[in-house]
């Protein structure tokens, strides 16, 4: 999604721009610009459609022009990807700039009033509406001040923002706003950052304000940050927080994409995941988010998992998990659905939102509506402080480190790792799980981290070699039982969505309902197939396929011979427990999909037409 970055103070504003932008790359888009005031007070624009490459290469002239200036990558919702529809926007005047992620749904109506009061339009965006809005205000009555004209047309608009502006005549001042869409404010000595996450600025400054929901902020030197509230003006003082961010966790470590660097760490991230809570010698599992809502748990008729793309993979499974271990009965639903389906949810019901970047906008306006119909919401977010772990009533954090790669990987182990401890502490304390079998499972999690590192050391060449007869591929099946069909579905969505193969995750049985008409010699099918978790099921679907000459690439326990002696390809993971098997299994899924996009020469770490975390529904 869009990403904004906007500078005040005493560097060049040019460089924390375009060095900002390059941090928000991963957020996926597909045009960028820059606008930058002069010392003798004038706006300098620059944008283009493509890479901030591309922007570089029209705007260095800029370097060293500005103290204060923004920029923006766009991903395009109205109007195509174009010079003339990338941001900034300016107004009539040419005094006002305004850089916009999110949407705003009344364009049209507040265009069309626009038009008839003599404004014109160069571009097809929402965003130009906005600008010219803000001059309209100005103009009509001179004793309105900028601040207070952005408040005034923010409060004609809905939909999702996120904003920054700056005005020729208020020179050093940016003006910020947001609703639905997040903005951080990093606090400098005598310089201020604005960006959609602190990565742009974490070399700056450790501490950050987060502009809540329906807040704006009048930033310059002279007078620091002013917060109002959008509606009625009131002020609110900031809350600073102090960024635990470091700049190695956002750089590539000598890797050469992040989601490889992402798919390394895992064995880490898994652990970090369950530092603190799992102490395996004490047989206790401490999670203060479950521990101080306990009864909400104990006493819910059920549980509702809400989540989008791989969280809801991470949903299916912890569906499985805590029905199996816990009793609980769940269900899992997609945001999207969810939210304008007028579910029936009551206040004896738990809805837990699993989101990496705690921004989807889907799963955020679903929580709400769970949240508004009485339901105790719960969070699992990878992003601390990010808007659904804010609106939260509890949450647990995964903490995996930032994951920059649009693909997720580290996140999705995480998401597991924690749904897992949560069935497990369910269990055990309403006796579901029976103490001897809590100590081996809890002894056998605590040993996924190696487990994911013998798996990553013993796959990694074999994977690489795999994926090189892959590369023409053009359909790929994935096929899993039980915990291991969601694992299925999550290895389709990596392959899809990085090498643009078409690919599809099925429950292996389901294959004779429909997709078996699709096999023959050239359609390589992904079989996961542990000891543990329905294997003689899973051989018969093998042999299925093998009688129709599928190209079967199988992943097996170490030692396995009847499914390998099928198989054209065999990848061999430990073998665990059933329900630990789609953690380790996801990671030779992972590598694959990695290595047969990076053999197609695809953009992994930016997929064309995705972004890293989806603000607009
Ligand atoms: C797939 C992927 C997306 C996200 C989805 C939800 O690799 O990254 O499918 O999982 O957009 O995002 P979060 O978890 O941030 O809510």
């Amino acid at each position: 999604m869009c990403g904004i970055v906007g500078y005040t103070g005493f560097q060049d504003a040019y460089n924390i721009v375009i060095n900002g932008l390059r941090r928000l790359e991963y957020r996926g888009y597909d045009s960028a610009g820059i606008v930058l005031e002069s010392i003798n007070n004038k706006f300098e624009v620059e944008k283009t459609k493509g890479k901030v490459d591309d922007l570089v290469n029209i705007s260095n002239q800029l370097k060293g022009t500005a103290k204060i200036g923004m920029g923006h990558t766009r991903w395009a919702t109205h109007g195509v990807p174009s010079d003339r529809n990338s941001h900034p926007h300016l107004s009539n005047n040419d005094k006002i700039a305004l850089v916009h992620n999110g949407i705003i749904e009344n364009y049209d109506t507040i265009k069309t009033m626009l038009t008839e009061k003599g404004f014109t339009f160069k571009s097809e965006t929402d965003t130009e509406v906005l600008v010219n809005l803000v001059q309209y205000f100005m103009d009509a009555n001179a004793e309105t001040d900028f601040p207070t004209a952005v408040r005034y047309a923010l409060n004609e608009v809905y939909g999702a923002y996120a904003i920054t502006v700056m005005h020729e005549d208020y020179p050093g001042v940016l003006v910020v706003g947001r609703l639905g869409s997040p903005l951080a404010i990093g606090i400098g000595d005598k310089e201020y950052f604005i960006a959609s996450d602190a990565s742009p600025f974490v070399e700056f400054t450790k501490e950050a304000i987060y502009l809540e929901e329906g807040h704006m902020a009048t930033i310059s030197l002279e007078g620091g940050v002013d917060i109002r509230t959008i509606n009625d003006n009131s002020k609110i003082e900031p809350e600073i927080q102090e960024l635990k961010l470091s700049l190695e966790q956002i750089e590539k470590g000598g890797y050469e994409h992040f989601m490889l660097k992402e798919i390394f760490e895992q064995p880490k991230s898994v652990h970090d995941t369950m530092r603190g809570r799992l102490l395996v010698e004490e047989g206790v599992i401490k999670m203060a988010g479950i521990w101080d809502h306990i009864e909400k748990f104990k006493n819910a008729n059920r549980i509702i998992i809400i989540a989008c793309g791989t969280s809801w993979h991470a949903g299916l499974i912890g569906e499985y998990l805590i029905e199996e271990y816990a009793r609980i009965p769940v269900e899992v639903e997609y945001a999207s659905e969810f939210r304008y389906r007028n579910p029936i949810i009551t206040d004896k019901d738990v809805v837990i939102a699993i989101s990496q970047s705690g921004e989807t906008a889907d799963t955020m306006a679903a929580l709400k509506l769970a949240k508004e119909k009485g339901a105790f919401i719960y969070g699992i977010c990878n992003v601390v402080d990010s808007s659904i772990a804010r609106i939260t009533d509890a949450g647990s954090y995964t903490h995996a480190g930032p994951e920059i790669g649009v693909a997720s990987t580290k996140a999705f182990t995480a998401q597991l790792t924690i749904l897992t401890l949560i069935a497990f502490k369910l269990g055990k304390h309403n006796g579901n799980l029976g103490n001897a079998d809590f100590m081996r499972l809890i002894a056998e999690l605590d040993a996924i981290p190696k487990r994911i590192e013998d798996v990553l050391s013993s796959t990694h060449d074999l994977v690489q070699n795999i994926a090189k007869d892959f590369v023409g591929a053009t359909n790929f099946l994935y096929l899993g039982r039980g915990y291991n069909y969601p694992a299925a579905l999550e290895g389709a969505l990596k392959l899809k969505e990085i090498s643009y193969i078409h690919a599809e995750g099925y429950p292996a049985a389901e294959m004779k309902h429909g997709p078996i008409a699709l096999i023959d010699e050239n359609m390589p099918i992904v079989i996961i197939a542990p000891k543990k978790g329905h294997y003689d099921k899973i051989v018969s679907n093998v042999q299925e396929i093998k009688a129709r000459k599928g190209k079967i690439i199988a992943v097996v326990n170490k030692g396995d011979t009847q499914v390998s002696a099928m198989a054209d390809y065999v990848i061999e993971i430990p073998e665990t427990a059933e329900c630990f098997s789609p953690i380790v299994a996801s990671v030779p899924l992972q590598l694959l999909a990695y290595y047969i996009a990076v053999y197609r020469g695809a953009n992994v770490d930016q997929p064309r037409n995705l972004a890293k975390s989806v603000t607009v529904e």
